[in-house]
Parts: structure tokens; sequence; C-alpha cells
């Protein structure tokens, strides 16, 4: 069975108790904490920027998982990795020069990933696979917590696992959005070992128990 990790999304959290929901959602079984950034220019929402992943550094141990929708990428990075972010994402669209970006990630000593809508070609992989620590893939389209899966990405997440093992490089397959206990399997199925689930988590009062009943429904797969 691959390593599999389940990433709350805090987009979903209680923003006027982050700390204690942070501390929280990793006491109930969280492996890593999905950090969802975007800025009304990329994606037609704001959220929350490096100051926010400062503040909740220090109340948790397991990495947080910046997933950056925003446009330009690069002059935001370092101040990330300075706020503590150990991954960064950003999506192909919003980046002038992919693989420089990619570099700029990883020379500010965090792992460097790739995202793709649902829509977004697959092609860039190809030149890039040697600089990717994380493949991203929506499963919504960026923008809002809380919408719904679409089930045409399977395929996709199916296409990109066939690319990751014929790399033969280690490269987390990540699944991003309208992710609930009945379709974890599903994207497991089609090859994700990690799962960002915001309101699938965060809106429901026992976070234990949805990611322990997540974890049951991928130990099915
Ligand atoms: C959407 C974000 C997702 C979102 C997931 O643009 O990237 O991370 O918060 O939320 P749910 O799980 O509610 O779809
Ligand atoms: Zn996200």
């Amino acid at each position: 069975m691959p390593n599999y990790r389940i990433a709350p999304s805090i987009l979903s959290a209680d923003f006027a108790r982050l700390g204690e929901e942070v501390r929280n959602v990793v006491t109930a079984g969280a492996d890593i904490i999905h950090f969802d950034v975007m800025d009304n220019h990329y994606v037609p929402n704001l959220t929350i920027g490096p100051l926010v992943c400062e503040a909740i550094r220090p109340h948790v141990q397991v990495p947080i998982d910046v997933h950056l929708m925003v446009k330009p990428v690069d002059r935001i990075i370092p101040d990330f990795a300075k706020a503590g972010a150990n991954i960064i994402t950003f999506h192909p669209e919003a980046s002038e020069h992919i693989d420089r970006t990619l570099q700029l990630i990883r020379d500010n000593g965090c792992k460097a990933g790739l995202v793709f809508n649902p829509a977004t070609p697959l092609n860039h992989l190809e030149h890039v696979m040697d600089k990717l620590d994380i493949i991203l893939m929506m499963s919504v389209n960026p923008g809002f917590g809380g919408q719904s899966f679409i089930p045409h990405t399977l395929k996709k997440i199916a296409a990109v696992r066939k690319m990751i093992d014929e790399s033969g490089r280690d490269i987390m397959l990540e699944v991003d959005g309208g992710i609930k206990i009945d379709n974890i399997a599903a994207a497991a199925q089609a090859g994700a070992d990690t799962f960002v689930a915001g309101s699938a988590i965060f809106g429901k009062p026992d976070y234990k128990a949805v990611i322990d009943a997540m974890r049951s429904e991928l130990a099915k797969v």
C-alpha cells in the first residue's frame, strides 16, 4: 500500500482560531497542512499570505504545503520559504518561466511542484519532471472551497500516475478539490497518494472521525 497522506486545507477552518484549528487537525491525524493562497487576480478570491503562514508555523510540526493561486508567482516565493513553508506549488499558467520558478522554490529550500487545473494540458510535465517533488491535480476549478469533485479528473490523475512511475522518480501525487470520505478511494485507485480535504474535515465537528474514516477507505484500495 502506498504511503497515503491526508492534507487538510485550512481554507475551511475557523480563521479566528487558526492556531487551535491546525493543532487540532494534526492531533486528529493530519499528515500535512494545505495552505491555499488566492490573489483575486489569478483566481476570483482573496485569502492568506506569508504572515499567516508564519503565524501558524510554531503550532505544528508537520509540513506546510503552500498552494499558490497567484500571478505572478516568483516574487512571493522567498517570503513563503522564510515564513516556514515546506512545499510550494504553482499553476503553470501563472508563471512566465516555469523552469526558473521551480528552481527558485528549490533554491529557497522547499519542495517544488506544478498544479494542473481540470482543463490544463499535461505537456509541461515532459520538460520539468526532474525538477518536481510533487504534482498537484485539481479536481475542481481553483478559487473556492466546498465545490463538487469533477469525475473526469480521475482519468487525468491516472495518466500522471503512469508518467511518474515511468520516470522512476519519487514524486508525490496530490489531489485537491471536493475530496470526501465517499470518493477518496476512487482518487487513490486512480493513483493519488496525497489527499487535500477542506470542507470535508473542517466543516465537521469531529476531525478525527473524518480522517479515520478516510484512512479506512484508503485501506480498502
Ligand atoms: C480550491 C483549493 C482547495 C480547497 C479544497 O481552490 O485549492 O484546496 O480549499 O476545499 P474542499 O475540500 O472543500 O473542496
Ligand atoms: Zn489547494
